[in-house]
């Protein structure tokens, strides 16, 4: 695989889910001490900034900087790198990026040497406004050309960054993202709190699935687990707990990058919880690097199967249905020969036969195993 980094998805968290435009210098070193003294220990390292931090002009030699809300970027990258995580920034290729601030438009390798400067070690690129710049009926060469531009630019700076594409999917990015260079790519638009939005997405990758390789992941979008929604509209996740185990036990399977997209300032056990189970965390992170493929899908159920590293399978049993249902699965229909089976949620092994796996599952919830010989 040669000289790439991001070899397994990326774990952090990005601050639009929470905050949005009204991001500043302090609600970030409050995620990062959070992230530092609650998660950091289960892997979670990226403190990212979207969108809302750059000022409205550049400097009289060009180059962007940020707005009032963060007084000084290098201080607050040290920060972020002095708790030992990384800290990722967020631009577009167009001239403005979806908030209306400045995007890097023509601004690339100038913008590139400022984020190595600055310590920055991921890079969200959203297109936004750069469908000003592109043909009305875009190619492949013009939905790729402005990520290829800003690969180039960052392969001048002496700084590992990783970088993540964001084009909601457009042009099957799927199909060529990785080999332009991203570390991962946005598959779809934006996600939202709600069983309608999660489901509809994170069991929607089929197509998707075959392109995950090590260095190169499919992203589904952040997770919206938690507060989350800005300002006064700040709110629980509307997903049941179920439904949030879906979520996370899904994303892992589909080896997306985790992205925790709540104000970790509120965070709260059951979330806390959620985010620090090691053995779900380890079927993400898994170094074969493979993303679950849909290998049943029966009438209120799916069933995922995730090929990991040490010959194993991790195995998610899904209830779409809105009743309670206990579901037998012959392994033989998973092409699974194995009988160790752990339940990773639980932390606990199973009885089983070796012919069939019986599980009950509540509606929207998930059973999550490991398949060991
Ligand atoms: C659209 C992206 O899909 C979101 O994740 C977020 O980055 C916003 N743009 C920011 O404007």
């Amino acid at each position: 695989i040669g000289d790439v980094i991001g070899l397994t998805p990326a774990l952090g968290w990005n601050s639009w889910n929470a905050f949005g435009l009204s991001v500043n210098d302090a609600k970030v070193r409050v995620a990062a001490k959070t992230i530092a003294d609650k998660l950091s220990a289960h892997g979670w390292a990226y403190v990212n900034i979207d969108d809302g931090w750059e000022a409205p002009q550049r400097a009289a030699t060009g180059e962007i900087v940020a707005n009032e809300k963060f007084p000084d970027m290098k201080a607050l990258s040290d920060y972020v790198h002095s708790l030992g995580l990384k800290f990722g920034i967020y631009s577009s290729p167009g001239p403005r990026t979806c908030g209306g601030y400045l995007g890097s438009y023509q601004h690339e390798e100038q913008d590139a040497k400022t984020y190595g400067d600055w310590g920055i070690d991921y890079l969200k690129y959203d297109w936004c406004s750069y469908g000003e710049i592109a043909p009305s009926q875009p190619s492949l060469d013009d939905y790729k050309k402005p990520y290829q531009v800003m690969r180039a630019a960052l392969n001048k700076v002496n700084r590992d960054i990783m970088f993540s594409f964001c084009q909601y999917g457009m042009g099957d990015s799927w199909n060529w993202a990785g080999e332009v260079g991203g570390n991962s790519w946005r598959t779809t638009g934006d996600i939202n709190d709600s069983w309608g939005s999660m489901s509809g997405i994170g069991f929607h990758q089929q197509a998707e699935a075959p392109h995950a390789r090590p260095g190169h992941f499919n992203d589904p979008d952040m997770l919206v687990v938690g507060k989350v929604g800005w300002g006064d509209a700040q709110h629980d996740t509307k997903l049941t707990p179920d439904e949030q185990y879906t979520h996370i036990s899904l994303w892992s399977l589909l080896a997306s990058p985790l992205l925790i997209g709540c104000d970790l300032g509120h965070l709260d056990r059951f979330t806390l919880n959620l985010l620090t189970n090691d053995e779900v965390i380890a079927i993400n992170q898994d170094d074969l690097g493979k993303e679950a493929v849909q290998v049943l899908k029966k009438d209120g159920y799916l069933v995922y199967v995730k090929e990991l590293q040490d010959g194993g399978k991790a195995v998610g049993i899904f209830n779409v249905s809105d009743k309670y249902q206990t579901i037998t699965i012959n392994w033989s229909e998973l092409g699974i020969t194995g009988t160790k089976v752990r339940d990773v949620w639980r932390q606990k092994y199973l009885i089983t036969d070796n012919k069939a796996f019986k599980t009950s599952v509540p509606s929207h919830g998930v059973v999550l195993v490991r398949v060991s010989k």
